[in-house]
């Protein structure tokens, strides 16, 4: 009998690697994969009856990595590596490239492991201007994945930046994860230092503390996309996934960690002092549902407000009588329109005045 609790996973290889992705796309489609949190609701932008501008001088535009954005969102990464994640991520590249927003692709391990599925990541042919940012997990760096792959990869996709994920819970649960997390802040590093696009690294749903913030700024990384708990739970997914004990214990850890709205009261100081001449960016990703809680996370000091499992459905489950396209247009005018209206309504023109409108409840 092993020793550890923690047995032996699963063997991994690119089949397995397609399969799962398949699985994941299959349980994101169907099942509540949701963690909860009520932290949104401990912040608030203080209203402004008398709004002394006309709507159309509001100013959603943002910079984020030395670039300009018309809107302060961003689709983060998700999949890729099944014919289904190609779809999802061409028409994801359009809509990105429409509204100039930033887009990430899902991991791309598999195509690392095996060059056939490339064509599956390739979403440059159908949105040219779109900014990319690829995407890769920290922890791969310890199981055969090189700092040069992880370069040449971006350079043949033509990727604007690249994401490196944090997940260790989603690693720990899953059947076939790679467990072992030791020194991939060294890889990191050394990622920074030759690569040729900025590097953001991105939790998956734990959060972030400032503490962790400011080890990753050290080093050298340009943002950091906090990943809070109340959205899409990794720990979840990858327990439904498994047998019975894998199960119980993704449940347990479905509401793990720091809120986006906590994790990014905690690390935008850190990245406030980490600014001067290279301005590090942060992302709140997580549970962002529409623009009034996206507007609250950017006067909490977000940069960027990131949205996954809303455009997965939109463009996965578009409602009767819309195609994949309509149904994600739409969603993206909801979060566009409700971002206005919660700054109109709060008084701030742009969004660097959001930040003088937030207000904590406690104080009331
Ligand atoms: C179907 C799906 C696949 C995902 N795959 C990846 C991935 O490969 N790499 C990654 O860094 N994050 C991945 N994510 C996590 C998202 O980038 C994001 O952190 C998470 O979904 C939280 O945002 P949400 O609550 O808006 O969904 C995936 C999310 C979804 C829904």
């Amino acid at each position: 009998m092993d020793k550890r609790a923690n047995p032996a996973p699963l063997e991994d290889s690119p089949q397995r690697a397609a399969e799962r992705k398949q699985n994941h796309i299959d349980i994101c489609k169907r099942e509540n994969v949701e963690s909860r949190s009520r932290s949104h609701a401990s912040y608030f932008l203080a209203p402004d009856s008398l709004p002394d501008f006309s709507p159309e001088a509001l100013e959603t535009s943002r910079s984020f990595l030395g670039e300009s954005f018309a809107w302060p969102y961003l689709i983060t990464g998700m999949t890729g590596g099944v014919e289904e994640g190609q779809r999802m991520n061409e028409s994801l590249a359009q809509l990105a490239e429409r509204w100039r927003i930033p887009m990430g692709l899902g991991s791309q391990k598999l195509m690392l492991k095996d060059p056939s599925y490339k064509r599956l990541f390739d979403v440059r042919r159908v949105a040219p201007k779109a900014f990319l940012i690829g995407n890769i997990g920290a922890v791969s760096f310890n199981y055969g994945v090189s700092v040069a792959d992880v370069c040449r990869m971006v350079d043949d996709l033509k990727l604007n930046a690249c994401a490196v994920h944090l997940n260790a819970l989603q690693e720990q649960i899953q059947p076939e994860g790679e467990r072992n997390f030791a020194r991939v802040g060294r890889a990191l590093e050394e990622l920074v230092k030759v690569s040729s696009v900025p590097v953001i690294v991105k939790e998956v749903g734990s959060g972030m503390t400032a503490e962790t913030c400011r080890r990753l700024f050290e080093c050298g990384i340009s943002a950091v996309d906090v990943g809070g708990n109340g959205g899409t739970s990794w720990s979840v997914i990858e327990g439904k996934r498994g047998d019975p004990l894998t199960q119980r214990l993704g449940e347990l850890f479905r509401n793990w960690g720091l809120s986006t709205l906590e994790s990014t009261v905690e690390c935008a100081p850190v990245c406030k002092a980490f600014g001067g001449v290279l301005a590090r960016g942060l992302v709140a990703t997580g549970g962002v549902r529409d623009g009034q809680q996206a507007a609250v996370l950017l006067a909490a000091g977000a940069q960027m407000c990131g949205i996954g499992l809303p455009f997965f459905r939109a463009v996965m489950q578009p409602p009767v009588g819309l195609s994949a396209d309509e149904s994600l247009e739409q969603e993206m005018q909801f979060f566009a329109r409700s971002l206005e209206i919660a700054m109109y309504c709060s008084g701030a023109r742009r969004i660097d005045d959001l930040a003088a409108r937030l207000r904590k409840r406690s104080e009331l």
